[in-house]
């Protein structure tokens, strides 16, 4: 018996990187899997690496950032499968811009992305959730969502939003047995990290002050199997009596100063 058996996990931006990751981890652990992304492509290549799972792994097309789309994301999972235990609030986009620069359009459209798309994801899943008794959600915030960085005005403001958007869910979802948590990584090797064509983590300055320097406690960057298996845990049983918490899985990186 798995942790996951006859269970229906929902993962936005789950054709990718943590995502993925995420989804193959549910998969082996009995879930029935639904991955929802904007990419097809992504979909088609993710459907494909888990075919192993193929009875019980799906991609829904959507973009998280239209209230419609996650409508019919939840009534197509409710129709595959009757069920909704598990939403991970894992979709989001991230690029550097100056702050002074930055168009409304484009700061619209990350808070569209990562804070009303997690709003609109949790409110039509927990709807599902409450018909079965309940289930848990669990939110991808990121270490920006306490820790500002430059040029990331606009993903600082809607991780920290993201965060309160778990704390707040967490106490008004309780009374259905919904739990709520979130997981903030902090350098992680995906391909969130290219920015303008260059990996970050692999730059000289990456490796002199966070690695050589231990700004990262454990001195390295993490991987997407490390923060899918916290993910894993906070959606578990072995959870149950854990609500509102936004656990750091970042590898010391948010201990230090
Ligand atoms: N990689 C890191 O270092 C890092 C650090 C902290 C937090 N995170 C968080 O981890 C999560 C996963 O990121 P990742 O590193 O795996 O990168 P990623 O780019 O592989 O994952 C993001 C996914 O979200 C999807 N997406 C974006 N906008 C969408 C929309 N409107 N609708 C549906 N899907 C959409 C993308 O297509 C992609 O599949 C994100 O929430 C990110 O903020 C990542």
């Amino acid at each position: 018996m798995s942790r996951f058996d006859g269970r229906t996990v929902i993962i936005t931006g789950g054709a990718t990187g943590i995502g993925l990751e995420t989804s193959e981890h549910f998969a082996a652990e009995g879930a029935d899997v639904v991955m929802a992304g904007r990419s097809v492509k992504s979909g088609t290549e993710a459907l494909l690496r888990l075919e192993r799972y193929k009875e019980r792994v799906h991609f829904i097309a959507t973009d998280v950032s239209v209230e419609e789309d996650v409508k019919r994301l939840i009534e197509q999972t409710m129709t595959l499968t009757g069920r909704v235990d598990v939403l991970v609030n894992n979709a989001a986009m991230f690029y550097e811009s100056d702050f002074m620069d930055e168009s409304t359009e484009r700061w619209r459209a990350v808070f569209d992305t990562i804070v009303n798309g997690a709003y609109w994801c949790t409110k039509y899943a927990a709807r599902a959730m409450k018909g079965t008794g309940g289930g848990a959600v669990v939110n991808v915030s990121s270490i920006n969502g306490v820790r500002a960085l430059m040029k990331s005005s606009h993903y600082n403001a809607a991780k920290g939003a993201l965060d309160q958007l778990t704390r707040g869910t967490a106490l008004e979802l309780s009374p259905l047995g919904i739990r709520v948590n979130g997981v903030a990584p902090g350098f992680i090797d995906t391909a969130l990290s290219v920015i303008g064509g260059v990996n970050e983590l692999e730059t000289e300055d990456f490796k002199h002050y966070y690695v050589g320097q231990r700004k990262i406690a454990l001195a390295r960057p993490g991987l997407p199997h490390e923060v899918a298996r916290a993910i894993l845990f906070l959606a578990s049983e072995e959870a149950s009596y854990i609500q509102g918490a936004i656990l750091p899985v970042d590898g010391g990186l948010s201990i230090t100063f």
